[in-house]
């Protein structure tokens, strides 16, 4: 366990805050996954008796804008990854609470998460996982083209209550920064990289409380309520032997054959054209109704099931921060994690970290993707056997089945509206099993 450490993380949090500037804030915890990060980080025991426990290579990976900043990335494909860490306990009642860390896939990725939780006091690290409740889980999704997501997640009374606005995550494979931003009064904000992509009231945008007012249920529309918008036209009559108009007449421009023989070929009839008078069935012509009163709704009402929390974005108890995945495909790499009171700091802390360092990872990555793309290229140049490209066509086939097939967080809304996630951990083992039996 991490406890003897905590005082020297706490330490290193508090010079790292003294360099960066001088801050009113505190710092709850601080994570740069520099050298002695797994004294800190306990990896669960969770999926290791069936062997689907992923392993976590500390590494700047493959492109970087410094190899000596480290972070963890997932390294095994089709795991599952659960580790956490510990920071003293507190609750963030009457306190802003900033979430923060940086998260690069590497491996483009196509499904799988890329988010963090914050859990309360008890929980067992080494039994962290997908079942564990934590308080929030934030961060990027993506599966298939339907999931490109930033997940907030906000637990209340046993339910997960995810984030009603759309918030679209990056999908390419560089470093980028995720924050969100829960204040003291009910407001929230989410930011990639610095730059603010959602915010608003907590109130509006997570179905946490019930709603204030509802339409009355003892409500009725009256009788005499004339909602049509439309009526016919009573000015508009059929004219006088409208109806006597036929469809189709003789050709008047046709002419009998002049080798027409009556008695062989029976009598000649002209035939027969659409009648340019005929207009089709007639319609009364509609007009706007002049009673019209416009859509009938039932009035709103209080909500006697409402009941104000002002203290519907705080937490009793934040402990724990934990990293609990489902990759397809490995790569995801995780740094920088901060958890503050002050969205100054963290601003700083993500200038001084991922944005010292962005220019030269994009440079880095271009490099690497040049390199890739020539290699590719020499290969399939020596590569004649077509046996074998069309191998690896079904390959990529099936692994396009297998993401779209397995939904990276199972978080499913109940009613549509995004609701309650509960129990994750059976699709994902359903997946996984799913992916075996494909195997065998
Ligand atoms: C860890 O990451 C580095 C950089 O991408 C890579 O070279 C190395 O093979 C990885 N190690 C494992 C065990 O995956």
């Amino acid at each position: 366990m991490a406890v003897p450490g905590r005082s020297s993380v706490l330490v290193a949090a508090l010079i790292a805050l003294a360099s960066v500037a001088a801050v009113a804030g505190e710092v709850f915890f601080q994570e740069k996954f520099d050298d002695g990060w797994e004294d800190r980080w306990v990896k669960s025991d969770w999926k290791k008796d069936d062997s689907t426990a992923g392993e976590w290579n500390h590494t700047s990976g493959k492109w970087n804008g410094d190899a000596d900043d480290k972070g963890i990335q997932t390294s095994e494909d089709y795991r599952f990854y659960a580790i956490s860490a510990q920071y003293p306990e507190f609750s963030n009642k009457d306190k802003t609470l900033v979430l923060q860390f940086s998260v690069k896939h590497e491996q483009k990725l196509d499904c799988g998460g890329g988010y963090v939780k914050l859990l309360g006091g008890d929980v067992d690290p080494k039994k962290f996982g997908g079942e564990t409740p934590y308080s929030i889980m934030f961060g990027p999704d993506i599966c298939g083209y339907a999931t490109k997501k930033v997940h907030a997640i906000l637990t209340k009374n046993g339910k997960n209550h995810l984030i009603k606005k759309e918030v679209p995550c990056e999908t390419d494979q560089l470093t980028h920064v995720y924050t969100l931003i829960i204040r003291p009064d009910a407001t929230y904000s989410i930011l990639i990289d610095n730059t603010e992509k959602q915010s608003g009231s907590i109130y509006d945008d997570w179905d946490i409380l019930p709603p204030k007012k509802i339409k009355d249920p003892e409500a009725k529309k009256p009788d005499d309520w004339d909602d049509k918008e439309y009526i016919p036209d009573p000015e508009d009559k059929k004219p006088e032997g409208y109806d006597d108009i036929p469809k189709e007449i003789s050709d008047p421009d046709a002419k009998k054959p002049e080798d027409w023989d009556d008695e062989e070929d029976g009598e000649w009839t002209a035939p027969t054209i659409p009648n340019p008078e005929y207009k089709g069935p007639w319609k009364q012509k509609k007009i706007k109704n002049p009673d019209y009163k416009g859509k009938w709704k039932a009035p709103l009402i209080d909500n006697p099931e409402y009941k104000d929390d002002p203290y519907v974005y705080a937490f009793d108890s934040l402990k724990h921060i934990g990293i609990e995945l489902w990759q397809v495909k490995s790569g995801t790499l995780f740094d920088n994690m901060l958890i503050t009171d002050d969205p100054e700091y963290a601003k700083k802390f993500a200038e001084e970290t991922w944005g010292k360092h962005k220019d030269a990872e994009k440079a880095a990555f271009d490099e690497a993707e040049k390199k890739r793309l020539e290699e590719e290229s020499a290969n399939t140049e020596e590569d004649n056997d077509d046996a074998d490209e069309e191998e690896d066509e079904a390959d990529d086939d099936k692994a396009h089945t297998d993401t779209e097939a397995v939904d990276s967080t199972n978080v499913k809304t109940e009613d549509g509206k995004g609701a309650s996630v509960e129990k994750s951990d059976d699709s994902k083992e359903a997946s996984a099993e799913e992916k075996e039996h494909d195997e065998l």
